[in-house]
């Protein structure tokens, strides 16, 4: 097990409806140092690709991101929620359906802070289904920008999200792959 495995072992709630509850590190209270070791980690695998910028969605993605950036020497944008869109076309917007919370939301980022010319990595804390992150890489596709790869700390492998973004041919590198989940036992099983 590697040291996000370990801390979800030991400090993650397995809670009905197959949510993971990890409030205490990194939903709610962050844990800051082991943010540092996400983001050296990420750094470690995505070393030679270039990358020039991070993404990230609020609010979760946001410190994650910001820590990990130290490691890349690079900016970071976060992708804002909305219910509603001006059209004043200053914004590059995508429309993610949340799974969890069973409404729709607009996200947008400002069409200054991503262009033709950025190499994005995409940071967030959680992948499920995977409508967050096809709605950032919608977003970088608009901009003509390049997605150099997606970094997540915990993936539900056993959600379609990591799947589909693999299918779709992007290097997606997550933390902790969450198999499976056993709310009565609190039981949680790792992918290798
Ligand atoms: P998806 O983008 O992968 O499709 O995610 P989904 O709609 O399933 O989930 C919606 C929100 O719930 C996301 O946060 C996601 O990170 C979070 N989430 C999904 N599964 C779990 C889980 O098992 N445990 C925890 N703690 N979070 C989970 P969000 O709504 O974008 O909110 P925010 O927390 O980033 O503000
Ligand atoms: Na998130
Ligand atoms: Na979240």
């Amino acid at each position: 097990m590697n040291f996000l495995e370990e801390r979800i072992i030991k400090d993650g709630v397995v809670k009905e409806g197959n949510i993971l509850k990890v409030d205490s590190f990194l939903n709610h209270q962050l844990d800051v140092e082991l943010f540092d070791e996400m983001g050296a980690e990420w750094a470690k695998r995505f070393e030679g690709v270039e990358i020039n910028k991070i993404l990230t969605i609020e609010a979760s993605g946001i410190g994650i991101a910001c820590v990990a950036a130290r490691h890349f020497n690079v900016p970071v944008v976060f992708a804002k929620k909305t219910q509603s869109v001006n059209l004043d076309g200053e914004m590059y917007t995508a429309e993610v359906e949340s799974f969890t919370h069973k409404n729709k939301n607009h996200v947008i980022v400002s069409k200054k802070y991503l262009n033709e010319n950025d190499k994005v990595l995409i940071i967030d804390d959680f992948l499920a289904n995977g409508c967050a992150l096809q709605g950032l890489i919608s977003i970088i596709n608009s901009a003509n920008a390049t997605v150099a790869g997606i970094g997540i700390a915990i993936e539900k492998g056993f959600q379609p999200g990591g799947q589909i973004i693999r299918n779709l041919g992007y290097r997606l590198e997550s933390l902790a792959i969450v198999d499976g989940m056993d709310p009565a036992t609190g039981k949680i099983t790792f992918r290798n």
